[in-house]
């Protein structure tokens, strides 16, 4: 199978590849736990055997049946119904197909608090922070930040003290993740031209808080270590490390967890999610996801290419622009073929072409936040139609690339959806967007 995608400049990643290939097969080079004679699927079991966060990959599946009553009128008139227990399964996946549909992994069932993608990127980070005794963990985002809110949550429920850089000032009212992250951790507000200068940043607040004791420590040295101490049999490498220092253990987590580490959990789901039982390996199929740092459908992508399956990641761009996303495309990926250190992982990438992700604009392109009038109404409908939350500025963007494609009649692979969750996020900006949420009182519109 050759992924028909359109994305990195073939002398990005390819060559980024073909160098970390090169010095993979060395023979000074250490493998790692990988050899050369693994299968694919030998080499993401062994990938993926380790510690999680998430006790089982399970998501739950619906399916979103489509009906639209446009009769070759202007406007559209769709509304939605969810099938709560469609048919899954290798081969039997096509009995669902009486009207145009799509299917939903609801992620955002996963977890109270934490987003659904949050959740799948701090699953195998997590027991790296615990398996190293780690004390603190620091990290930034927005005022609103989801991302911020699942570190400070998941560090509470580990005993682990987090500490979250906020951009700008603290608002009137805390509501949202913002409130939760401010229940959960250690908020910091950070003014914006200081926030800017990111990495500074964050090295100079993990310093802080290590103290003259502590230390700060790399997440991509563990996952490197994990690796190696796997490849040469040795145990706790890191153990010695906390005898010298008892104080504080510092690590530093990227805004949005957009670390290489963070791809695991999601390569773990997209596991799951070929079994026979769910929706099998040779169903071709079409995974929309809403992305912010794009950390998510890299991994939806690379567990796809690694497991060769007929599926193509479409990743609607929200944050940035095209040349953004294929920078972190280009940037994860190197970093995870570093920390692997596996001449079969670098050997599968050498044959993509364009990357490993298909990015798209969203319907209506916008600045990264704003969100439109009706868009809020529209959650409302799509809430009361199927019980399923979206927000408007991330999955209902997805909902939306998901809907128009679960429509196409030409289109003969199946629509996923990733539902990465956002509940909270409407606390948010129901306070920014006061006008577009009292309209919701009326009930929902007519015209929608
Ligand atoms: C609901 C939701 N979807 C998607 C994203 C973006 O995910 P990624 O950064 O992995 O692209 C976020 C990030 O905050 C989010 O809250």
């Amino acid at each position: 199978m050759r992924l028909q995608l359109q994305l990195l400049p073939r002398n990005t990643v390819i060559s980024v590849v073909k160098r970390e290939f090169l010095s993979g097969c060395s023979p000074n080079a250490a493998q790692g736990v990988f050899n050369c004679n693994l299968s694919n699927d030998e080499f993401v079991s062994k990938l993926l055997d380790r510690s999680w966060a998430l006790s089982m990959p399970e998501a739950k599946i619906h399916q979103i049946k489509i009906f639209d009553r446009r009769e070759g009128g202007l406007y559209g008139n769709i509304s939605f119904l969810n099938n709560t227990q469609p048919h899954l399964g290798e081969g039997t996946v096509d009995k669902n197909q009486h009207l145009p549909s799509f299917y939903i992994v609801r992620d955002d069932l996963l977890h109270p608090l934490v987003n659904g993608n949050k959740a799948r990127k701090l699953d195998a980070l997590l027991p790296l922070l615990q398996d190293n005794f780690v004390t603190d963990v620091v990290t930034c985002g927005g005022c609103q930040s989801a991302h911020a809110a699942a570190v400070a949550v998941s560090c509470a429920e580990r005993g682990l003290r987090s500490h979250l850089l906020l951009r700008g000032e603290e608002p009137e009212t805390l509501t949202g993740y913002n409130l939760i992250s401010s229940l959960y951790g250690n908020v910091i507000y950070v003014p914006r031209s200081q926030y800017a200068r990111r990495e500074v940043m964050l090295a100079t607040h993990a310093e802080s808080v290590a103290g003259s004791c502590g230390s700060v420590e790399g997440l991509s040295d563990y996952m490197e270590a994990l690796f190696a101490k796997r490849a040469f049999g040795k145990q706790n490498v890191f153990q010695e490390d906390t005898v010298k220092f008892p104080d504080r253990k510092v690590v530093i987590v990227n805004e949005g967890a957009g670390d290489a580490v963070g791809l695991l959990g999601v390569m773990r789901l997209v596991q799951y999610l070929s079994q026979n039982h769910v929706f099998g390996r040779k169903q071709a199929i079409k995974i929309v996801v809403d992305s912010g740092t794009g950390t998510t459908a890299v991994g939806l992508g690379l567990g796809a290419l690694c497991l060769g399956l007929p599926w193509k990641i479409t990743a609607v761009m929200l944050a940035d622009k095209i040349d953004g996303y294929k920078k972190a495309e280009e940037r994860l990926i190197s970093e995870f073929v570093r920390s692997c250190n596996s001449p079969l992982l670098t050997a599968i990438l050498g044959n993509v072409n364009d990357g490993v992700v298909h990015w798209v604009e969203r319907s209506i392109p916008r600045k990264f936040g704003n969100i439109l009038e009706g868009e809020v109404q529209e959650c409302q409908k799509i809430a009361q139609q199927t019980g399923v939350l979206l927000d408007p500025i991330y999955t209902l963007a997805a909902w939306n690339l998901a809907t128009q494609l679960g429509q196409d009649a030409s289109e003969d692979a199946k629509v996923v959806m990733l539902h990465t969750g956002g509940t909270l996020g409407m606390f948010g900006l129901a306070q920014r967007y006061k006008s577009y949420f009292q309209m919701l009182k009326g009930g929902v519109s007519s015209h929608l």
